[in-house]
């Protein structure tokens, strides 16, 4: 995750917190178990680059695979158990360092520590007597027979019913909704990540100009990222002209055009957490009369919907705001045809607007959480993060005046709920029309 994650005591002292406040919403008698992520192979014998599962992450600090944390609440002789690999040195000259079980109690603040390969024998024993396995089921299928193994096993040689656990319950809930309010440390993360995702974006806008390749502003979002110590959160979007309107387009292989716009979907990850943002620009730094009119229009909706972030708001009100703003705006432009009620009842955006205004953005970039409590779209709090992200893709055809087709621009940030409403903690990127032909000229 690229920062020296296990000598920072501010990291290990909050996942202290985390797995206390966690293990009081379990109660005694039961049993957490949560596997690092699997490495994962690239081609023959490569692998990609080692990302640390992020429920793991968020609970130990710890960065190594072939690990496994198990959380015992209110076990005498030890609540919290890491299994990880041991130290090896020929392993170590081929591979890489490792913690090792010796260090790994005082370090990641265990109670005690095994080898991983004695699992098999240790782990069936700290079930016994435990009623609810706290795991989420289904991210690894190959870890999710293995626990079954585990559990027939103290079924099959426990003779007391009441020793064996009886039910499964998934961890996410609990533990999810504790990742989407950041802490005061998550949010300075949170504020660097954005930080040099935005100067990945700015580096791509100088960098532009016509006859210049998808793939070269990539690069310039991945080497900004690198220079900063941080990666890319996800696959760059890097679309010229209408590949702008295909709205996980990743391939980055063609080249720009004078007088398109391309739009660049990147975010860079920092110390596990993700920056997300959008821009759109014109190739040659100047904006055309209908670039201008889709744009103007898309930054309305974004600004409106930014500006109902804020405490006490439904979780839904940005998006509302923003379907407002282009239904009007599509109407206005001539693409839709029936009056604002009828276009809204009908969500006649949707033929040009087709995704959702926002996500939880954190460890991960379309972040866990839930976003309803019962029927109900949630409230929004201070210390949640979200994206606000609306967009218009116009594929040319049957309706679509000319000047518009094949436009497609989306503008995002990254915004925190504060008492008081927001912050932007993306508002380093240039936004507006004058912004971005400055920065271009
Ligand atoms: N890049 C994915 C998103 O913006 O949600
Ligand atoms: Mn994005
Ligand atoms: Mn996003």
């Amino acid at each position: 995750m690229t920062t020296d994650t296990l000598n920072d005591k501010t990291l290990m002292r909050e996942c202290l917190r985390r797995r206390k406040n966690l293990m009081k919403t379990m109660g005694n008698n039961t049993i957490a178990i949560l596997p690092a992520a699997p490495v994962r192979v690239r081609s023959r014998d490569t692998e990609y680059r080692y990302r640390q599962d992020s429920d793991f992450y968020y609970l130990s600090g710890f960065n190594e695979p072939e690990s496994i944390i198990v959380l015992l609440p209110g076990r005498k002789s030890g609540e919290y158990i890491v299994f990880c690999r041991e130290r090896d040195e020929e392993k170590e000259t081929w591979h890489g360092r490792r913690l090792g079980v010796e260090k790994a109690p005082d370090v990641l603040q265990a109670d005690d520590a095994f080898p991983i390969g004695d699992i098999d024998e240790i782990l069936p024993g700290l079930l016994e007597g435990r009623e609810k396995i706290y795991y989420s089921l289904g991210k690894d299928a190959d870890f999710d027979q293995q626990l079954m193994e585990w559990l027939n096993r103290v079924r099959a040689t426990t003779r007391v019913a009441s020793q064996v656990p009886s039910s499964f319950v998934s961890l996410d809930y609990h533990l999810h909704e504790m990742r989407v309010h950041k802490s005061r440390s998550e949010l300075g993360l949170m504020r660097k990540a954005a930080k040099i995702s935005a100067e990945g974006h700015l580096a791509a806008m100088r960098a532009c100009q016509p006859g210049v390749y998808e793939y070269q502003l990539e690069a310039e979002l991945i080497s900004t990222y690198k220079s900063h110590g941080a990666t890319h959160s996800f696959l760059p979007i890097v679309g010229g002209g209408v590949n702008a309107c295909i709205l996980h387009y990743t391939e980055n292989t063609d080249v720009l055009e004078d007088g398109s716009m391309v739009l660049i979907d990147s975010g860079a990850e920092f110390a596990g957490y993700a920056g997300d943002i959008t821009r759109t620009f014109p190739v040659n730094g100047r904006f055309t009369e209908p670039q201008k009119d889709i744009y103007s229009l898309v930054l309305d909706a974004e600004l409106a919907a930014i500006d109902e972030v804020k405490p006490g708001n439904s979780w839904n009100a940005p998006h509302t705001a923003a379907v407002n703003v282009l239904t009007k705006g599509l109407i206005s432009l001539g693409m839709l045809k029936g009056t604002f009620a009828r276009e809204i009842k009908e969500q006649g955006y949707r033929k040009f607007f087709m995704h959702r205004t926002s996500h939880w953005l954190g460890l991960d970039v379309h972040d866990v959480g839930e976003y309803k409590v019962d029927d109900d779209w949630r409230v929004l709090e201070p210390g949640m993060v979200l994206t606000i992200e609306p967009g218009l893709y116009i594929n040319a055809g049957r309706g679509v005046p000319r000047r518009y087709g094949g436009i497609g621009v989306r503008i995002e940030d990254d915004v925190l709920v504060t008492k008081t409403g927001h912050e932007v903690l993306t508002s380093q990127v240039a936004k507006s029309i004058s912004e971005i032909e400055n920065i271009m000229a």
